[in-house]
Order: structure tokens, then C-alpha cells, then sequence
């Protein structure tokens, strides 16, 4: 199994995936309460509990408040039509402090995550992705709650319902126990190793080692503190901003990632890390890399095709959008990166000192994306496009600045080669199937032989200035590059993203409808 197709293509796990669909239905029912004011803050009760057989033992605190199940639907979701039980529409939340302890004996992590939130909507409860975490107690602006957790999601009743615009502090105790025999093959979250663990959370991994709004569409700053025994390394999304001894035999990590952030582009990594800091690049982006052992001299051959590449992406759709870029070299499974914000995940396999076809294509690849997924996220999951097409058209882009290729071989290959199944642009099958990536790619070229180069590179830079550390739909795209371009792009939107047939050729100049 490999996540690299053949060619200069890249399609996650190739063949082997299934479409990531989640039942359409909340993973919970709605818990019975008794209206009694005087138990609201008892949480240790757990007859309540409908957790999953798999899960760790959750604690529910069926006391409290009375609840109208009318007003749960919404609260459990985001609205996502892909995955429909993940986030919540009634909270924005701003940060999260997130405090963990790794116990490798036990395969868990502790945690305490502190989030700091906004409700958008009327409510009288709260609603976290917490995928199996085994909750023991939730706290709401300094009292302990009541709450449910089951399956995926994690309930907390209030005090009094609140209205939209109430600004909320919770903490989360809880513990995640760790699957050591789990093995990437499609499933996102944290994948254990000899000397600890690295973790790819797209679409829904985070979930399952912290709560949190599961959802692009909620993006928050964080804090990362991983305590974790000497002398592995702990590795998050942000800056370092210390380490030091927690107990005797331990040390605390603690990263902070200032700028807003998807929740499904968290890293978190745990081994024998070397943390490299690779000066700053001209336009003052500092690069910061993670390096596995053994693997910290490759780290700096990655270095100067990352600072080009840097440059050229800058000409081409704007000022990289972070303070800080670097890649992770992780013992991760061969032929899978990820554009973790801010430091993207590599196998050590893949990024092994040397620099061919391969290399630049994945450095290129998760670089893209840090303009095209993560400054800009997609705003539902079928917009994945978004992102797989741009990063895929932004390593062509690559590929033949660097001589590898000529982009419109390689966006002939693409569209010969797509088959005619994998379902629209717009909607695939295969979440991380070709259709997303060479079918998206093949979507912007063909966006740009329509609207022109002038245009198409006008419309990728203004795409990421309008929609910068915010998340945005196919519709919102057409928006932009119909002004850029004054064209009516609906029909071309029709025919290349929404209709499962593709065209099998790309189109000439658009003639211009005023
Ligand atoms: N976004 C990653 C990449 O293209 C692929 C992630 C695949 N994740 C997964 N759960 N299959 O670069
Ligand atoms: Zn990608």
C-alpha cells in the first residue's frame, strides 16, 4: 500500500480506501434528566452511560437540568453533510490550552484541555467531539457539570441556558487510552511506535485524544503542553516556548500556535525528535524543523528546496500566510504527509536524503497547503478539492519550475488518465481518492486555460486574502475568480466540479461576456 500513485501524482492510500462516511445520526441519545436544581453538580453517576463497548469506561452525570431534546440536533453538529456528527454549530471557540500527559505503560494520555469559547446560538448545553475519551469531569466557568459522554460526542448540561454570544470557559479532565495495534490505513488520529507516537488527524483524528469542535469551520489558537518521560521529545503546531522538568524523569513541551487553526491540522508527535532551527528565510519566515533520529541532516538538505520553493509559491499566490514553515520527518508510514499547520508530517521514508522527482513533489505538495487547506480551509468536507486540487496544480507548478516536467503534460496525463467514476470534483467518492487531487488539479487547469493566466493567478491570490484563517466553499471560489475574471463561470462550475462526467478536454479562452 502506498499513498503515492504512480507518476508525479499523490492520492492517498491508492486502492485501498473507502469513502470516510459517518452515520448520519448523533452518535448519542439524549440523556434523561430529572429537573432537579439542587444535583446539578454531580458527575460522578454512571448509569447513564451509553458509551460504545470499545470505549474507555465513560462517566455520565445524569443530574441537572432538564433539557429540551428539540434543541439537541443543532448543537451536535456543524452541519457538515459529509460527516454530519462532527463539530457543533453553537460555539466558536477561540483557544485551546491543552495539557497532556503521556503514559507509555498504559498507553493513555491524561488530559486537562481549558477551551475558551463564544456561543453562537441559544442553548442550555454544550457539545464536543470527544471520540472515545474517557471523560472524568467537566468544568463550566469554575463549576463542575454534569455531562454525558458516549461514543463520539461529549455533552455538558449548564447551569441556566445562555444566550447567544455568552462567552464560556470549560475544562475537560479525561483520558485517552491508546490503541497500540492500530496501524494507518485510512483511520486518522494517533498511531503508536517503538519510542512513542505520531499522529495524522484529517478529517476527524483530533477528536480521539482531545475534545474539541471537530470541524474547519471553527479554527481557534492552542496551546500544547506534552509532558512525556525522558528523554523523548514532544512536537506540536506553533513555537516552542519551553521545556522543562515536570516531575523527576519527565519533561513538559509546551508549543504554542498563536494563529487560528483547523482542528484537523494539529501534529503531535512523541520520540526521539532533534528540533532544528533553520534561521529565517528572506521574507522572514522562520523555519523550524522536526527530525526523527537520524534523519537531522536530511532535515537540512529539505531545507534549501523548501526555502525555493518558499519564493516561488510567494510569486505565485501571495506572502506564505504562517510566521513559521518546517517539516516534520516522523516514522510515519511510508508514502503518507500531511500539512500539519505551520510543520508538515513526512515519513522518514520518503524524505530520505535524497532529492528526486518524489521529494520535491511531497515538499511542494504540503507546502501548497499551507495556503490551500490551512490558511484557507475548506468549509465543508466535500470542498476537499479545495485543498487536494490546489496542493496537487501547486507541485505541478513545481515540478516544472524545477524541471522536472511541463505542467500541461502533466495536466494531460492527469485528465487521460482520470476515470470517469470517483464521483464529481465537487463530491467524491474517495474523500482522498484521485478524484480529489488530480481531478481537482485538473479542474484549476482548466480553469485557468478558461479565464487566462492573468486571471487565474489574480483569483488563487484574492481566494486566499479574502479567506485567510477562515474556511470557504466551491461556491465561494466561483464568487471570487467570476469577479476576477468578469465571466458568468457557472456553466464551466456545472461541467468540471459538479458533474460526475468530466470533460476529456480543456477548454480554449472563455469569450468574455462583458
Ligand atoms: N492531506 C494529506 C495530503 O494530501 C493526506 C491525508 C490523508 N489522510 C487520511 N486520513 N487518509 O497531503
Ligand atoms: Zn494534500
Amino acid at each position: 500500500m502506498s499513498v503515492l500513485a504512480a507518476g508525479m501524482t499523490l492520492a492517498a492510500c491508492a486502492g485501498s480506501s473507502a469513502p470516510i462516511v459517518i452515520d448520519a445520526e448523533p452518535a448519542v441519545t439524549a440523556p434523561e434528566h430529572d429537573s432537579d436544581a439542587s444535583s446539578t453538580d454531580a458527575t460522578t453517576d454512571t448509569t447513564g452511560s451509553t458509551g460504545a463497548p470499545t470505549s474507555p469506561p465513560t462517566t455520565a452525570a445524569p443530574a441537572g437540568d432538564a433539557i429540551d431534546p428539540g434543541s439537541l440536533s443543532r448543537s451536535l453538529s456543524a452541519g457538515d453533510p459529509r460527516f454530519p456528527g462532527l463539530g457543533s454549530s453553537d460555539i466558536d471557540v477561540e483557544h485551546y490550552d491543552v495539557a497532556l500527559t503521556y503514559d507509555p505503560a498504559a498507553n493513555a494520555l491524561d488530559g486537562t484541555v481549558r477551551i475558551a469559547l463564544t456561543t453562537t446560538a441559544d442553548t442550555d448545553r454544550l457539545a464536543f467531539d470527544a471520540d472515545s475519551l474517557g471523560v472524568i469531569e467537566a468544568v463550566v466557568d469554575g463549576s463542575s457539570r454534569p455531562f454525558l459522554a458516549a461514543d463520539r460526542e461529549l455533552l455538558i448540561n449548564l447551569p441556566q441556558p445562555v444566550v447567544a454570544g455568552t462567552e464560556l470557559e470549560v475544562e475537560i479532565i479525561y483520558r485517552a487510552q491508546l490503541d497500540v495495534d492500530r496501524r494507518f490505513a485510512d483511520e486518522a488520529g494517533i498511531f503508536v511506535t517503538a519510542g512513542g507516537f505520531w499522529s495524522v488527524n484529517e478529517p476527524d483524528g483530533t477528536s480521539t485524544w482531545m475534545p474539541v469542535n471537530d470541524h474547519p469551520t471553527d479554527k481557534a489558537t492552542y496551546t500544547f503542553a506534552v509532558t512525556v518521560p525522558d528523554p523523548a521529545v514532544a512536537v506540536a503546531n506553533g513555537a516552542l516556548v519551553g521545556s522543562g522538568e515536570a516531575s523527576p524523569g519527565t519533561t513538559t513541551w509546551t508549543w504554542q500556535q498563536t494563529e487560528p487553526m483547523a482542528s484537523y491540522l494539529t501534529l503531535l508527535l512523541v520520540g526521539d525528535y532533534e528540533l532544528i532551527d533553520a534561521g529565517t528565510t528572506a521574507g522572514g519566515v522562520e523555519l523550524r524543523h522536526a527530525a526523527i533520529a537520524g534523519t537531522a541532516a536530511s532535515a537540512a538538505t529539505y531545507s534549501d528546496i523548501t526555502i525555493e520553493q518558499i519564493d516561488f509559491f510567494e510569486t505565485l499566490f501571495g506572502p506564505y500566510p504562517f510566521d513559521r514553515y518546517g517539516v516534520a520527518i516522523t516514522d510515519s508510514t511510508p508514502g503518507l504527509a500531511m500539512e500539519t499547520q505551520g510543520l508538515s508530517l513526512f515519513s522518514s521514508a520518503d524524505l530520505d536524503g535524497s532529492t528526486g522527482g518524489l521529494q520535491h513533489l511531497l515538499l511542494a505538495h504540503e507546502l501548497a497547503h499551507q495556503w490551500f487547506g490551512d490558511a484557507v480551509s475548506p468549509g465543508t468536507w466535500d470542498d476537499i478539492w479545495l485543498n487536494e486540487g490546489f496542493a496537487t496544480y501547486a507541485q505541478w507548478l513545481w515540478l516544472a519550475e524545477a524541471g522536472f516536467a511541463t505542467v500541461e503534460d502533466l495536466a494531460n496525463d492527469a485528465l487521460t488518465t482520470l476515470a470517469d467514476s470517483g464521483g464529481p470534483v465537487g463530491q467524491p467518492d474517495d474523500l482522498f481518492g484521485t478524484v480529489s487531487y488530480d481531478g481537482g488539479a485538473v479542474v484549476l487547469h482548466a480553469l485557468r486555460t478558461t479565464v487566462g493566466d492573468e486571471a487565474f493567478f489574480a483569483g488563487l491570490q484574492a481566494w486566499v486574502v479574502e479567506h485567510l484563517d477562515s474556511s470557504a466553499t466551491t461556491d465561494e471560489l466561483r464568487a471570487v475568480f467570476e469577479r476576477v475574471s468578469g465571466l458568468d463561470l457557472e456553466p464551466f462550475f456545472e461541467e468540471w466540479v459538479f458533474s460526475e462526467a468530466r470533460p476529456n478536454r480543456f477548454p480554449g479562452p472563455a469569450a468574455s461576456t462583458g
